[in-house]
């Protein structure tokens, strides 16, 4: 079993890999720090030494670098049995103050990535007639707060891609879920002052895509959305 994982040198999208490098799944992993990920690489394949690990440095906002990507997948592996469609940058702001080009960034790390990695990578699931395809939303895809800005808009565009998706792939029996964290402790908080346990664990996320996975095949999580026990931030 293989599973793709976009940004998972760190943070929610290492968590998830771990998790399923853990349940016997070789993993694809990538981001754009090359050290970082190379030590992600070294950490998921020490633990889980019977897996393959590959692990390939890439700008998932730069297109070209997407479907790159995609085609050194598909020469690797013959199968892909999940994609996680993670790899995103938080920056706050506020549509009438942020800066200018920032919407255009976003759009491309955050929506556009999944959207390239999805179109290359599906034809191998359609043609397996199988597969598994997790989109990291937020609980900024379901509604606005203050600051949420430009990533607010791409985090709606990322929900609205999922529940297209969801309905296309029905007839090819593949599987799509749409995961909307709330605040989650990762490096994307650097610098913001709040409790810990105000936060969830990135475990928490890679558990909850583990048991929507390992549901009876012909039953679908839609939508997943978690929050702290006290609520948003
Ligand atoms: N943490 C939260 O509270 C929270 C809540 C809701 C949703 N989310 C979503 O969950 C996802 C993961 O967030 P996180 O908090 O785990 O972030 P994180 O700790 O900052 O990790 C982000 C990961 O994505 C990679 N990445 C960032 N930009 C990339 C790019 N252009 N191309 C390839 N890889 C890239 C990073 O590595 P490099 O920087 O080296 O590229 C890193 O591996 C994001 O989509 C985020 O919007 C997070």
């Amino acid at each position: 079993m293989n599973a793709v994982i976009t940004g998972a040198s760190k943070g929610i999208g290492k968590a998830i890999a771990e998790k399923l490098a853990q349940e016997g799944f070789n993993v694809v992993i990538c981001a754009r720090s090359a050290d970082a990920l190379a030590a992600a690489k070294a950490a998921i394949q020490q633990q889980n030494p019977a897996v393959t690990v590959m692990a390939e440095p890439v700008d998932m906002g730069d297109k070209a670098q997407v479907l790159a990507f995609a085609k050194k997948i598909k020469s690797t592996f013959s199968s892909i049995d999940i994609l996680v469609n993670n790899a995103g940058i938080f920056i706050p702001g506020s549509i009438h103050q942020e800066a200018d080009g920032l919407l255009e960034k976003l759009m491309a790390v955050n929506v556009y990535s999944a959207y390239h990695l999805t179109r290359e990578l599906m034809p191998l699931m359609i043609q397996q007639r199988n597969g598994h395809i997790f989109n990291m939303c937020s609980t900024a895809s379901h509604s606005a707060y203050p600051n949420g800005g430009s990533y607010g808009i791409t985090k709606h565009a990322l929900l609205g891609f999922s529940k297209n998706l969801r309905k296309e792939l029905v007839p090819y029996n593949i599987r799509v879920t749409s995961v909307s964290p709330g605040p989650t402790l990762t490096a994307s908080w650097e610098g913001f002052e709040a409790p810990p346990d105000r936060m969830m664990p990135p475990e928490d996320i890679a558990n909850i895509i583990w048991a929507a996975f390992s549901l009876a095949k012909q039953t679908v999580v839609e939508e997943i959305l978690l929050r702290p026990m006290l609520g948003d931030i």
